[in-house]
């Protein structure tokens, strides 16, 4: 791991292998530990940058909300620390919303998308008026209180039920994200715009990849993010839910790989 002071926040990233830049970005309230498998699966031939978003992980939370727009500003900024002009950029879920935000930003500086169980509209008003009780139950409360409604959601079926140290690992990971951080990261995508009208524009390959029992982003999402996107993939990757690198980690980063490596 390694720390980087970018702007007004440090975040801190892993950064390993060498060969053109991958950058994926962690959903929310994650951290890049989710990114783990495929960073390691991909590094013999690909530069895999792995961020801590502002407040998550180990990167320093700072005051909110933190809006989609300055979450991609920070990669951008992080881009610049590490001399990378282009990369492929890839996000799971909040991480996409901010790959949508960087490609609306910074276009030029974008190889290829992977957008990974994420979803392209805005929150209509019932998931704002959510968001914002759940952002204040995380400051009055605690982060394990949101935590615990939000976990049936993230995984498969079979992973809540068969997969019991999993579901600890990612409950004990989640708990430990800061309240502040929380309430920051939820009033930040209640604001975010909607990203329908971004598809049409989106000119560089771009890889959908979603895990066939996603509840919180399923299949029928990711088809509409590829029929959006001019010649966009699809992979679903079986067995797995909202968490398709950290479920299925294997099949996971062979869809990344099957992608990257038929790049240009
Ligand atoms: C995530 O995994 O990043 C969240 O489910 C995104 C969201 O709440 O919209």
């Amino acid at each position: 791991m390694a720390f980087a002071q970018v702007g007004d926040v440090r975040l801190a990233y892993d950064d390993e292998g060498t060969g053109p830049a991958v950058v994926l970005l962690h959903g929310f309230p994650l951290g890049r530990w989710i990114w783990d498998a495929p960073r390691a699966a991909l590094r013999d031939r690909y530069r895999v940058v792995t961020p801590d978003l502002r407040g998550h992980g180990d990167s320093e939370v700072t005051a909110g909300p933190y809006l989609m727009d300055a979450l991609a500003a920070d990669v951008a900024r992080l881009l610049d620390a590490l001399h990378i002009d282009r990369a492929v950029i890839g996000g799971l879920s909040m991480g996409g919303y901010v790959a949508f935000a960087f490609w609306r930003r910074f276009a030029a500086r974008v190889r290829g998308l992977i957008l990974c169980d994420t979803r392209a509209h805005g929150d209509n008003q019932g998931e704002k008026v959510v968001r914002q009780s759940t952002a204040q139950a995380a400051l009055d409360q605690g982060t394990a209180a949101v935590v615990e409604g939000m976990l049936p959601k993230l995984l498969a079926p079979q992973s809540l039920t068969g997969r019991l140290d999993l579901v600890a690992a990612i409950r004990a990971r989640l708990a430990k994200t800061d309240p502040r951080a929380v309430a920051a990261t939820l009033l930040g995508m209640k604001e975010r715009e909607d990203s329908t009208p971004t598809l049409a524009t989106i000119t560089v390959p771009t890889l959908v990849v979603v895990g066939g029992d996603d509840q919180l982003t399923p299949p029928t999402l990711a088809r509409e993010l590829q029929a959006g996107i001019r010649g966009a993939r699809l992979e679903v990757v079986p067995e797995a839910g909202h968490l398709a690198p950290v479920e299925q980690p294997t099949a996971t980063s062979t869809a990344l790989r099957r992608f990257l490596d038929a790049l240009p």
